[in-house]
């Protein structure tokens, strides 16, 4: 985000107009209060939806009886910066009061959770990272950029950017994985697609990188937990993707609720101003997240809400997210002196300079055509992009004898009630979907002329239908379950101590493995699960996750081969929850995990994920040949031939690895480097060719300085990032 001199003379302009109320209002974010029958910020009733406290029915029937405070006396008087909203008529009035009404004309900025889409909802981070497709990334957060400018939001929370390494917790749908490096180059793509296409205002918006920082790192897979960690753990693996946002120009960011190594991330002022705003250089403002600054008191972090207040402003928050301490608070802690000016000052520059950013003063409206074109409907081309985005995100995790794909000539039953639930296909972190643009798996494949017939017989919630289970593995041919997780069992609020199926799901594929009747086995989740007895005992399994609003369409192809599933997986799959967190780009330790006894095991458990980080399989079968490594001054130039040994077309993810053998800190036994979507034709062969700066192979030591160090190197490249060819090279730097 860069702003020309005109508009960092504007910004100065405006600043020096402004009264002490009216900077301090610019700190403030406010939700719509619904009132009467709810009385709870909106912003709570948002996370009661997505975490399943409350269904859609539920959140439409409040929503339509009560009223919504949207605080218009606050806004006339200059107190609110920014409103959280999806309405776009409702955006058009509040920006018509803070325009016309208000003393100064001061815009809105109006954030939204646009996490995976808003109403073109595709599939959730962990899914969509599992494309490896940077393109993929950038085009889908470019849609949802344009989705929200017609509804009135100029300012996405999105892209969630935290490595997440614990499937216990539930945030893991909605971020890009476990590794640093495929995180990096998902910020980037979220960061071009949401604010780089300025050719109308229409079609950006600010993003809103989050949650800073490590906030995966959670102890015990517990959301809102403490996390600790080194300082070179930190650097290396959860501030990667945020210095790549940064590096992008990402316009905000949204601290996170946890604690770092004892410091709340909220006021945290060696992360927020010393790290972020300094080493990083962010240029927009920093936001809290929800009720966070006053969850610093329950942090044990500040005496009260004054206190929390105070060391926020001090630390480097620049906009309070719904608590009112700033707005209500702050101003008398400036006059006394507590907080000094400059520290306000610098605050709502940054939150003025987004605005101009967006072109907020010129053009705060939606157009009515824009409106109205969205009440009639999705556009064409988002719909195919949702579709494209969810073919490209499933993962084939196991496929024995070929079952799949199956033949239109083959009659399914169709078992698992998550496959005949349209409005479960979204997943976490989508509240704007219409249902009738949902496609269930049941629909999809209906749609696709399958052979099929839809029986319940349970989910993952509720009891098993034995009368349906006996009618579906009497009639079909081949079976095909739809098991995994609701909505709301993944997302905010929702770690899970035990990441197995949940409910009964289990004892109904095993009753129908007991048919003899061939079972394919389709995940709708949020989540790795822990599939350790699944994995053993199923012969196909096609990881699903939640898709988008045509995961059914995709999910259709993919069983029917009209597509051939191209994922590899984002995130390690733990065979037991008890070997969480599990992750591929692990130390290796003294005593690496074997199958002798003193060595980093378990008794009762694999030491290693069942499902790795970069798996995934095809339709077609690739052999990697030839690796070559050779030297340049600055960088390491591979070379490899890969060839689509099966029979029919596919695409590939080429992954390349590199192992600092020996350094001054411990290093993973693997860390991926790069990574390239390779489709070839059956019996196509071709040279694949990586450039890797020698920059690349350093890493940052517990001072938060970059070290590289002269020595042994092992290059890997494969299709997984356990099954590589390698080699090794000495070097000097
Ligand atoms: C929530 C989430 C955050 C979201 C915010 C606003 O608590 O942690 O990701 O953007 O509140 O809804």
């Amino acid at each position: 985000m860069k702003l020309t001199q005109k508009q960092k003379t504007f910004v100065e302009d405006l600043l020096k107009r402004m009264t002490l109320e009216e900077k301090i209002g610019q700190m403030n974010q406010e939700s719509p209060s619904i009132v009467g029958g709810f009385d709870v910020p909106f912003s709570e009733l948002i996370e009661m939806l997505t975490d399943g406290r409350l269904s859609q029915e539920e959140f439409e029937k409040i929503l339509s009886t009560a009223k919504q405070d949207y605080h218009e006396e606050d806004i006339r008087a200059g107190r609110v910066g920014s409103v959280m909203g999806q309405d776009p008529r409702k955006a058009n009035e509040l920006q018509k009061i803070a325009m016309e009404e208000s003393r100064l004309g001061i815009p809105l900025i109006i954030g939204f959770d646009v996490i995976h889409g808003l109403r073109s909802v595709y599939p959730i981070a962990i899914a969509e990272a599992c494309s490896f497709d940077d393109s993929l990334f950038e085009e889908t957060a470019r849609m949802a950029a344009r989705e929200s400018r017609a509804h009135g939001i100029n300012w996405n929370f999105a892209p969630m950017i935290d490595a997440a390494r614990d499937s216990r917790w539930g945030r893991v749908s909605e971020g890009p994985g476990e590794d640093p490096c495929l995180g990096s180059h998902f910020a980037r793509a979220k960061i071009r697609g949401l604010q780089n296409d300025r050719s109308s205002v229409r079609n950006y918006v600010a993003a809103c990188t989050k949650h800073y920082v490590a906030y995966g790192a959670c102890e015990s897979g517990r959301d809102y937990n403490t996390t600790s960690m080194s300082v070179s753990n930190l650097y290396n693996v959860y501030l990667p993707a945020f210095r790549a946002a940064m590096d992008e120009g990402a316009a905000t960011v949204m601290a996170a609720f946890n604690d770092l190594n004892g410091i709340p991330c909220t006021v945290n002022r060696w992360l927020l101003r010393d790290v972020l705003k300094g080493e990083m250089g962010l240029e927009g403002f920093v936001v809290s997240d929800a009720n966070a600054i006053r969850e610093c008191v329950a942090h044990g972090i500040a005496e009260d809400d004054r206190d929390a207040g105070i060391q926020a402003a001090i630390a480097g928050m620049d906009m309070d997210m719904g608590t009112h301490i700033y707005k209500d608070l702050l101003q008398a802690e400036v006059e006394k002196g507590t907080v000094p000016m400059a520290v306000v000052d610098e605050a709502v520059r940054r939150i003025l300079s987004v605005k101009v950013w967006l072109g907020l003063f010129d053009d705060p409206y939606v157009p009515e055509a824009d409106i109205e074109a969205y009440e009639k409907g999705l556009p064409a081309e988002h719909i195919a992009l949702c579709r494209r985005a969810a073919e490209e995100s499933m993962v084939l995790l196991k496929n024995e004898g070929d079952l799949l794909p199956l033949s239109r000539k083959q009659k399914i039953s169709l078992v698992g009630r998550l496959a005949d639930m349209a409005d479960e296909v979204c997943g976490a972190w989508a509240m704007a979907w219409k249902k009738e643009d949902c496609v269930s798996v049941r629909a999809g494949l209906e749609a696709a002329g399958a052979d099929v017939q839809y029986y319940p017989c349970g989910g993952p919630e509720g009891e098993l239908d034995e009368e349906e289970i006996a009618r579906a593995c009497t009639e079909g041919d081949v079976i095909v379950a739809v098991v995994g997780e609701t909505d709301a069992m993944s997302g905010e609020a929702s770690s899970r101590a035990d990441t197995g199926l949940p409910g009964r799901q289990r004892e109904l594929l095993e009753r129908l493995l007991r048919s003899g009747k061939p079972v394919v086995t389709v995940l709708m989740n949020g989540r790795p699960l822990a599939l350790r007895w699944e994995a053993e005992q199923l012969p196909a399994i096609l990881e699903a996750w939640h898709l988008g609003i045509r995961m059914g369409d995709a999910v259709a192809a993919a069983l029917l081969g009209d597509v051939s599933p191209s994922g590899k997986l984002a995130s390690s799959f733990p065979a037991v929850t008890g070997q969480c967190p599990v992750y591929y780009n692990h130390p290796s330790t003294g005593r690496p995990g074997s199958r002798s006894k003193f060595t980093s095991r378990y008794l009762d458990a694999p030491w290693d994920a069942l499902f790795p980080f970069g798996h995934g399989l095809s339709y077609t079968s690739f052999a990697y040949s030839g690796l070559r490594v050779g030297e340049t001054a600055d960088s390491l130039e591979i070379a490899l031939t890969l060839k689509n040994s099966g029979g029919r077309e596919g695409t590939e993810v080429v992954q390349l690895y590199t192992q600092d053998v020996a350094a001054s800190l411990v290093r993973p036994v693997k860390e991926l480097k790069d990574y390239l979507r390779v489709s070839l034709a059956a019996g196509e062969e071709r040279e694949i060719r990586f450039v890797l700066p020698k920059s690349d192979l350093g890493f940052y030591d517990n001072t938060g300085a970059y070290r590289l160090e002269d020595g042994l190197f092992r290059i890997s490249v494969g299709g997984s990032s356990r099954d590589t060819l390698e080699q090794e090279i000495r070097l000097q730097f």
